[in-house]
C-alpha cells in the first residue's frame, strides 16, 4: 500500500532559475526538502497538469539517480498519469525535448547542470521544459520562483525506489512509470533528418576518419549507437563513451580549453579528418577539422549556407536566429538567402517561440550551441551529424569548406573572454557604470576604432510580445567591429563576466591572420571603456574560447 503524504516545509530564498534552470552545488540540492520544494513549486505553477504525462531524465551526473526517485514519487502524488523516464534515469537534453514532443507530454524535467563539473563537490541542476519541448519561458520560471518563496508543503507518495534498469512499464501508486531506451526515438529522428546512406558510404570509403569525444557524459551511448552501429564508423571512433557520475573528473564543456585531449588528437600529423565533442547533457557541440577549429558562430553560418544539401532541410530555411553575442556570420548567409535573421537574448528559451511560429528553421549561439526546429533545445549530436552529412556530400576537408565560406561571405574573427569567480559586487558595479556611460560613448575613439553606437540590449519577442531587458551591453565600432559584455546567468559561485569580441574582414587576403591579433584593438577598447583591470583586478581572462 502506498499513501500520499503532505510534508510541511519552509521556503529557500535562492530558487530562482537562471539562464538554464535551477543550478546549484550538489550540497545545496542535498539540503533537507531543497529538491522537493523546487519540484513542488514547478508542479504548482501548472494547476492544469492533472492527468498529464511527464518526461523525466538527466545527464547521469552525481545525485541524478537519487533525485529521479524523489521526482517520480512526487509526480505520482501530484496528479500525473504517466512519467516517461529514460533507462537508468538517463536522457540527453535534446532527446528529452524530442520525447516531450513526440509523446505529447505535458512537460519534462531534465536533471543537469549542463557542462558544469559533476560529483559530490560539483554542480547539479533541474530544468523544466514545457509542452513544446523547450525550456520554460521567463514568465513561467519567475512564477516558479515566486511559488518557491511561499511554499508551505509538498506532496509525495510513500513508496520504495523503483528499478529503472529495464525497459517496460511499472506502477507507482496511481501513476504509470514507463521506462524507455534513451536512444531509440532520438536515433530514429536523426535518421529522418540526415542521409545515413551517404554518411555510411563516407565511413566505408576508408578515406575518412573521425574522433568523437563524449567526455564521459550523456552522449556516449547516443554516439556509439548512431555513429558506430548505424553509420558504420569503426569501433573506437567514440572515445570516453561511458557516462560517469563525475564525468571522470573532467569538465564536460566542449571547447578548446576543456576538450584539450580532443584538440591535441586533432592536431597531430596523423590526426583524423573530423573531430567533435559534446557537453554534460548533450546539447552543446564542438566541431574540429584536422588542425582546424570551427567557431560555433561560423559553424551556424556554414550549416545555414549548406542546408540545401541535407534531406531534412532541402526544402529551404524559413529563417534563422542567433543570440545577440553570437557573431554576425549567419546574418550574411541569411541576407544572401533572402531570409530573416532574428537576434535574440542569450539562452535557448528565446528561440522557442520563433521555432513554434515557423519563423526560423536553424538557430545557434556562440557558446557551442546549434539546433533546428526538430526539437526545442540545442542539439550537440545533431550538429555533428549535420556536418557529417555535408562532408559526405562535398567530400572536402572541414578547413576547405570553412575557408571557401569565408571567401564567399567574409570572415568574422571572433573570441569570447571569460572572467570567472569574480566578486559579484565589483562585477555588478562594472556593468552599472558601463550602462551609465553608454550615452557618452558614440563618437569616442579608442586607437583605430571609433564607437558608432552603444546600448543595453533589450528584446521584444515578436510572437509572444514578452519583453526582456538588460540582456548585455553592445558597443559597435562601425560596421566592422563589435564588443558585447554581459554577466553569466548560469554560474553557481561568484560572478562571471563574458566579453565577446568580433571583427569583420571581407578581404580574403586577410583571412589567415591570428584572431587574437585581429581582435586586440577591440579588446583594448573594451578595457579602456569598462576598466576591466582596475575594477576587477584581472589583467587577463580565465578562459578564452
Ligand atoms: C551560457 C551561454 C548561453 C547558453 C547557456 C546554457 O549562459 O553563454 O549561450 O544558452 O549557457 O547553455 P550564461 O552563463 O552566459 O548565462
Ligand atoms: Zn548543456
Amino acid at each position: 500500500m502506498s499513501s500520499i503524504r503532505t510534508v510541511p516545509t519552509t521556503p529557500y530564498p535562492d530558487q530562482r532559475p537562471g539562464t538554464s534552470g535551477l543550478r546549484k552545488r550538489v550540497r545545496v540540492f542535498q539540503q533537507p526538502h531543497y529538491l522537493e520544494n523546487f519540484i513542488q513549486a514547478v508542479f504548482d505553477a501548472f494547476p492544469e497538469r492533472a492527468g498529464g504525462t511527464l518526461v523525466l531524465g538527466g545527464d547521469g551526473r552525481y545525485h541524478n539517480a537519487a533525485a529521479i526517485q524523489v521526482i517520480l514519487r512526487m509526480a505520482a502524488a501530484n496528479g500525473f498519469e504517466r512519467v516517461v523516464v529514460g533507462r537508468h534515469g538517463f536522457l540527453s537534453t535534446p532527446a528529452a525535448s524530442h520525447l516531450i514532443r513526440s509523446r505529447r507530454a505535458f512537460g519534462g524535467i531534465i536533471l543537469s547542470a549542463s557542462h558544469n563539473p559533476g560529483g559530490p563537490e560539483g554542480d547539479f541542476g533541474v530544468k523544466y521544459n514545457v509542452g513544446n519541448g523547450g525550456p520554460a519561458p521567463e514568465s513561467v520560471t519567475e512564477r516558479i520562483w515566486q511559488i518557491s518563496r511561499e511554499i508551505e508543503a509538498y506532496r509525495i507518495l510513500e513508496a520504495a525506489d523503483l528499478p529503472l534498469g529495464r525497459v517496460g512499464e511499472l506502477r507507482l501508486g496511481p501513476m504509470v512509470v514507463e521506462v524507455v531506451d534513451p536512444v531509440t526515438d532520438y536515433a530514429a529522428l536523426m535518421e529522418r533528418l540526415f542521409d545515413f546512406g551517404r554518411i555510411r558510404a563516407l565511413f566505408d570509403s576508408g578515406l575518412f576518419r573521425m574522433r568523437y569525444d563524449a567526455m564521459h557524459a550523456i552522449t556516449g551511448p547516443y554516439a556509439r549507437e548512431i555513429l558506430e552501429h548505424r553509420l558504420g564508423a569503426p569501433p573506437g571512433t567514440v572515445v570516453n563513451a561511458e557516462p560517469l557520475p563525475d564525468f571522470g573528473g573532467g569538465h564536460p564543456d566542449p571547447n578548446l580549453v576543456h576538450a584539450h585531449a580532443l584538440v591535441e588528437a586533432m592536431s597531430g600529423r596523423d590526426a583524423p579528418d573530423f573531430g567533435a565533442a559534446s557537453d554534460g547533457d548533450g546539447d552543446r557541440n564542438m566541431i574540429l577539422g584536422r588542425r582546424f577549429f570551427v567557431t560555433p558562430s561560423d559553424s551556424l553560418a556554414v550549416l545555414a549556407a549548406n542546408a540545401h544539401l541535407v534531406p531534412g532541410y532541402a526544402k529551404g530555411l524559413a529563417g534563422v536566429a542567433r543570440s545577440m553575442p553570437t557573431s554576425r556570420a549567419v546574418d550574411r548567409v541569411a541576407e544572401r538567402l533572402g531570409i530573416h535573421c532574428h537576434e535574440t537574448p542569450t539562452g535557448w528559451k528565446y528561440f522557442g517561440t520563433l521555432l513554434d511560429a515557423g519563423l526560423i528553421t536553424l538557430c545557434g549561439e556562440e557558446s557551442f550551441g546549434t539546433g533546428s526546429d526538430h526539437v526545442r533545445e540545442k542539439d550537440g549530436l545533431w550538429a555533428v551529424l549535420f556536418w557529417l552529412n555535408l562532408l559526405a556530400v562535398r567530400r572536402e576537408p572541414v578547413e576547405a569548406i570553412v575557408r571557401a565560406h569565408w571567401r564567399a561571405h567574409g570572415r568574422h574573427y571572433y573570441r569570447r573572454h571569460d572572467y570567472e569567480g569574480l566578486d559579484p559586487d565589483p562585477a555588478g558595479e562594472l556593468m552599472e557604470a558601463l550602462r551609465r556611460a553608454l550615452p557618452g560613448l558614440p563618437g569616442r575613439r579608442f586607437g583605430e576604432l571609433e564607437v558608432s553606437a552603444a546600448d543595453d540590449f533589450a528584446y521584444t519577442d515578436p510572437v509572444s510580445g514578452e519583453r526582456s531587458e538588460h540582456q548585455g551591453i553592445r558597443i559597435l565600432f562601425g560596421e566592422a567591429a563589435r564588443a558585447v559584455l554581459r554577466l553569466s546567468g548560469t554560474g553557481t559561485a561568484g560572478a562571471t563576466l563574458r566579453v565577446y569580441l568580433e571583427r569583420y574582414e571581407p578581404d580574403p587576403a586577410r583571412h589567415g591572420l591570428d584572431p587574437a591579433q585581429v581582435l586586440a584593438p577591440v579588446a583594448a577598447a573594451v578595457d579602456a571603456i569598462a576598466g576591466l583591470r582596475e575594477r576587477l583586478g584581472r589583467d587577463r581572462p580565465d578562459v578564452v574560447t
